[in-house]
């Protein structure tokens, strides 16, 4: 199993829902030696109005790939679901706060399971929300786009949400965002804190995704 890289680097993480998933194999080993985490969005058509993968594909990418996987939960039954991605093999399983009433539990039986917990909030979330739990998560999902699709535009209110987030996490707490990430974006909202940046399009719609991934990293320096 994989572990989330610890604090104090800029990870990017691509997002396979961009990938043709027709050639998902293909697509991920184009990104496999030019990062650490893999960003993988589960979508039930209830939580959000589309509609991704289950777990029977994650276990045949699993077989592809050796990076971390970043389980991105946007259903409204994290709990029941969360054991079969992390059986399939998953590293990292990230439920919304808005999906669920009781977080507290459903960090624990993740944490009973040994995977990296992190929890998400969309664009109309008070970051305040979180406080009760922040510190239990090993990671913070802020969306930087409304949930759902691929392609959208940064949300441009996220920047001053991320330095928000930032001054209520540790150290040793990655905070994520995910949604609209280019090169452009990425350098504004890691001046703002976040560290690891999802992004989908930016990365498998170039036709040389290690090139994209570069374009992203070095506008964060
Ligand atoms: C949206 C997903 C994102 C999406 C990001 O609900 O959570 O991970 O793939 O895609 P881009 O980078 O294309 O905005
Ligand atoms: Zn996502």
């Amino acid at each position: 199993m994989s572990k989330l890289p610890v604090t104090g680097t800029i990870e990017i993480a691509p997002s396979v829902l961009a990938a043709d998933f027709a050639h998902l194999a293909d697509h991920i080993a184009r990104v496999e030696n030019y990062v650490n985490i893999l960003h993988i969005d589960i979508m039930d058509g209830h939580f959000v109005p589309n509609l991704t993968i289950g777990p029977s594909v994650v276990r045949k990418i699993r077989l592809h790939s050796k990076l971390f996987f970043d389980t991105h939960l946007m259903i409204t039954d994290p709990a029941r679901y969360a054991p079969e991605f992390i059986k399939a093999g998953a590293d990292g399983i990230t439920f919304h706060l808005e999906a669920v009433t009781d977080p507290q539990t459903i960090i624990k039986q993740l944490r009973d399971l040994d995977v990296a917990v992190g929890i998400s909030i969309k664009p109309e979330t008070p970051v305040a929300a979180l406080a009760p739990v922040i510190s239990e998560v090993d990671m913070v999902l802020l969306m930087t786009v409304e949930p759902g699709f691929g392609g959208q535009h940064f949300l441009p209110e996220s920047v001053h949400r991320c330095a928000e987030l930032k001054k209520l996490l540790r150290p040793d707490q990655r905070l994520e965002v995910d949604g609209g990430i280019d090169p452009t974006t990425a350098a504004i909202i890691t001046k703002a804190g976040a560290d690891t940046l999802v992004a989908g399009h930016a990365i498998f719609t170039s036709a040389n995704p290690a090139a994209a991934i570069k374009a992203i990293y070095n506008a964060t320096n």
